[in-house]
């Protein structure tokens, strides 16, 4: 299985996510501000990744003898939208000053990573069928385990349920051209890659039976967070009466918030819009506009895909439910 991240020799190693799929580079960290700038810098992506990137950084701020508040600060500061950071660095403070028992945790957290994810592509796997199309990047590269949306995928081609996967490119940062065409490749799943602005054309033929993407911050009544060009996916979808499903771990569900207006979207580079690997595609000092998420309304879902199955309206009971807050 491809993995994102190792711990060696209290060292985490991260595999420059920047540089797939052409090369594969490993960076090592031995600080937790080198984990910081790791994320900050998108070496390592994917909600669930950056979690267990943030736990590790806890981890090396121990081993390096850094200032666990001054550490701990900078990984908060790293990257503002995917929830699952905030999860893993809350989980590990009880254990500051413990470098056994942060170490402990990180693994916890790692495990659990792994072990929900095969639950949600067991539970995701039943509800597709057909083509299916997806979104940014959701493998094993974002999760640092089998994959959250893309985990279920595969299984679901491993049944016989899926028979082939349409990959949007995920324009500006292109993570579903070289992240998720690259995993499925290995996988040897067929796929097929399309520009975002190709699955209106491609649902109006009747050609996608599903779409399932992951989710970097879902509020208690179901709304959420992806990358940017979900909410129009799932726009389309609704149009063309085509089921779409958010697939995530709990841990991605933030209980402090209501719905997903609250949720604070990362507003990244223009540069990212401008410049494709080192190319300008539009006039010099041209402005451009790069929020990196946007927020899908919960009336939009079909269902909610988690490692406690799969959820359907009235989508506030059933988080409660599941977060076992009722
Ligand atoms: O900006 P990125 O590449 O970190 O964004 C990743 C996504 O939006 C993924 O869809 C999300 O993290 C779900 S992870 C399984």
């Amino acid at each position: 299985m491809l993995l994102p991240f190792r711990f060696e020799n209290n060292t985490f190693w991260l595999l420059d996510q920047r540089k797939l799929p052409f090369e594969e580079v490993w960076v090592p960290c031995q600080t937790a501000r080198a984990a910081a700038a790791g994320i900050r810098e998108m070496v390592v992506r994917g909600a669930p990744a950056i979690g267990v990137t943030a736990a590790y950084g806890m981890v090396l701020a121990h081993l390096s003898g850094e200032d666990l508040a001054e550490a701990e600060a900078l990984l908060r500061q790293s990257r503002p939208t995917a929830v699952n950071l905030f999860y893993a660095l809350d989980r590990m403070r009880p254990h500051w000053g413990d470098l056994e028992a942060s170490l402990q945790e990180a693994q916890a957290i790692w495990d659990e990573v792994r072990k929900t994810e095969q639950a949600i592509s067991q539970h995701g796997a039943r509800v597709l069928r057909g083509r299916v199309l997806t979104h940014c990047n959701t493998g094993p590269l974002a999760t640092g385990g089998y994959g959250t949306a893309l985990g279920a995928i595969v299984e679901a081609y491993r049944q016989g349920r899926v028979t082939h996967v349409w990959v949007d490119e995920t324009r500006p940062y292109l993570q579903g051209a070289r992240l998720t065409a690259y995993e499925l490749q290995k996988a040897g799943v067929p796929a097929t890659l399309i520009t975002d602005n190709m699955a209106a054309y491609l649902m109006g033929r009747g050609q996608v039976d599903a779409v399932i993407v992951g989710t970097d911050r879902m509020a208690l009544n179901g709304d959420f967070a992806n990358k940017i060009g979900t909410y129009g996916l799932a726009i389309l979808a609704r149009y063309h009466g085509i089921p779409f499903y958010p697939a995530l771990p709990l841990s991605s569900v933030d209980p402090s918030l209501e719905q997903g207006d609250q949720i604070p979207i990362e507003e990244r580079p223009a540069q990212e819009v401008t410049f494709i690997r080192g190319q300008p595609i539009a006039p010099e000092g041209f402005p451009a506009a790069h929020p990196g998420f946007d927020v899908t309304p919960h009336h939009l879902i079909t269902g909610i895909v988690t490692e406690k199955g799969v959820l359907y309206p009235p989508f506030d009971e059933a988080l409660r439910a599941a977060l076992g807050k009722e």
